[in-house]
């Protein structure tokens, strides 16, 4: 299968020297399996007709909000959500700074603030607009909000100048593309991934929990299932659908996942714990709602201890590789490798869960993953491009 099958790629091409490089970069990226759609600014159709575009992209441009047949076609919000990924290059000053603040001023920006999509952009432009303040804390805003910034290269510009600015070459920004999806294929292997809360009784009515949403276990199953691994899902009470073709297992409490965790794991190549499982339980739970009095002004419950999952699941005989999580909001790495190491674990993905946007509930995440010997970065961006890459972390840890 190639790299990129079936991704559908929509490059925006705005107003820089560097667009007349864009038909080659649509050829290798459909060479690569995908589906290119092409967007041009006014600036863009200064420097390569969409003529040209059409003709490699196999796609009529697309290049203005107004035109109503274009709209009839594929409008603007059909083509944002239809992307995979959007890839804007060259990308200048002036796109970076309507990117930044929000403008829907024409059909590219708008297309920006519609879409869901991951979004890369690739500078082009004079090295001095390049380091000028303006442009850096656009870049920095941009890549707050988890933009990818490709770029730029350092070289001989078309002004004349030296410095960065040029655009990165045709074949890296293929390749970067291919390495977002690129993931050893993971057919004949066996995934169980744990997600989202438990809830531990405290009588019929209440029960103690945390803020987990599962997005973060089922953004890695989703991906452990495209990668070609059959998955099962064991998952705590969510909100969410299953990821197709991924088994799913519902449960409540942390002693009914340690039940089915120690069922699945044995078949398991790869186990993974991104469940937040509550380490007590309420040692007595009511078999009726608890009343309030008015002599009570405390009450107290007993908790005991939960099993550890994850490390039990270590213990097995046949051990499938396992990972854990380590949700922490301090001295991150130092809990997270003791964890590791306590729990038996072949690799544990440390969460900063103090830092804002990321972590629990959120639509973002940021992993520092180790092993024993190594540390890995995955940087902040939303939990599916995440997922995506501690799958391919993980698969290649296996070998
Ligand atoms: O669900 P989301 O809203 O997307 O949020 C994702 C997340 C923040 C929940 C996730 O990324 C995460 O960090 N999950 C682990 C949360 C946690 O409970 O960490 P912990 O440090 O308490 O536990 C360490 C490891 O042991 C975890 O792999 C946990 O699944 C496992 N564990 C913990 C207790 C227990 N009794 N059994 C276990 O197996």
């Amino acid at each position: 299968m190639q790299t990129l099958q079936d991704k559908n790629i929509v490059i925006g091409i705005t107003g820089g020297i560097a667009a007349y490089k864009i038909p080659e970069l649509v050829r290798r990226l459909k060479d690569q399996g995908a589906n290119v759609r092409v967007v041009m600014t006014d600036g863009a159709k200064a420097f390569i007709t969409p003529l040209t575009l059409q003709a490699v992209s196999g796609y009529a441009v697309s290049d203005s909000l107004l035109d109503t047949e274009a709209e009839l076609a594929m409008g603007h919000i059909e083509l944002a959500k239809w992307a995979d990924l959007v890839l804007v290059a060259p990308a200048t000053a002036n796109t970076l700074a309507k990117f930044a603040h929000g403008l829907a001023a024409d059909l590219l920006s708008t297309i920006i603030l519609a879409t869901n999509a991951p979004i890369v952009v690739i500078p082009a432009m004079n090295q001095q607009m390049w380091h000028a303040q303006a442009t850096q804390d656009n870049i920095a805003i941009l890549q707050n909000r988890q933009v990818s910034i490709w770029g730029p290269a350092q070289g001989e510009q078309a002004c004349g100048d030296l410095g960065y600015g040029r655009m990165i070459e045709v074949a890296e920004i293929v390749e970067r593309t291919c390495q977002l999806y690129q993931t050893k294929s993971l057919t004949d292997q066996h995934w169980v991934i744990t997600a989202g809360p438990t809830r531990e009784a405290i009588d019929p009515v209440r029960y103690i929990s945390n803020h987990s949403s599962g997005k973060m276990g089922f953004a890695i199953a989703e991906a452990a299932q495209q990668a070609g691994a059959s998955v099962t899902l064991i998952s705590g009470p969510v909100n969410l659908p299953t990821p197709p073709g991924v088994e799913r297992i519902d449960i409540e409490s942390a002693e009914q996942l340690h039940q089915q965790a120690l069922k699945s794991a044995p078949k398991a190549t790869v186990f993974i714990a991104c469940a937040a499982v509550a380490d007590y339980r309420v040692e007595q739970v009511a078999p009726h709602k608890i009343k309030k009095t008015n002599d009570n002004e405390q009450m107290q419950l007993n908790l005991v201890k939960n099993p550890d999952i994850v490390a039990d699941v270590a213990q097995l005989t046949n051990k499938p590789f396992t990972v854990g999580f380590a949700a922490e909001t301090q001295d991150v790495e130092q809990y997270a490798l003791a964890k590791l190491k306590r729990k038996n674990l072949d690799l544990i993905a440390a969460n900063d869960v103090a830092q804002q946007g990321q972590g629990f509930n959120s639509d973002n995440n940021a992993l520092t993953v180790f092993s024993r010997e190594k540390q890995f970065d995955i940087p902040l961006a939303n939990k599916q491009i995440v997922a995506q890459q501690l799958v391919k972390l993980i698969s290649e840890q296996l070998d």
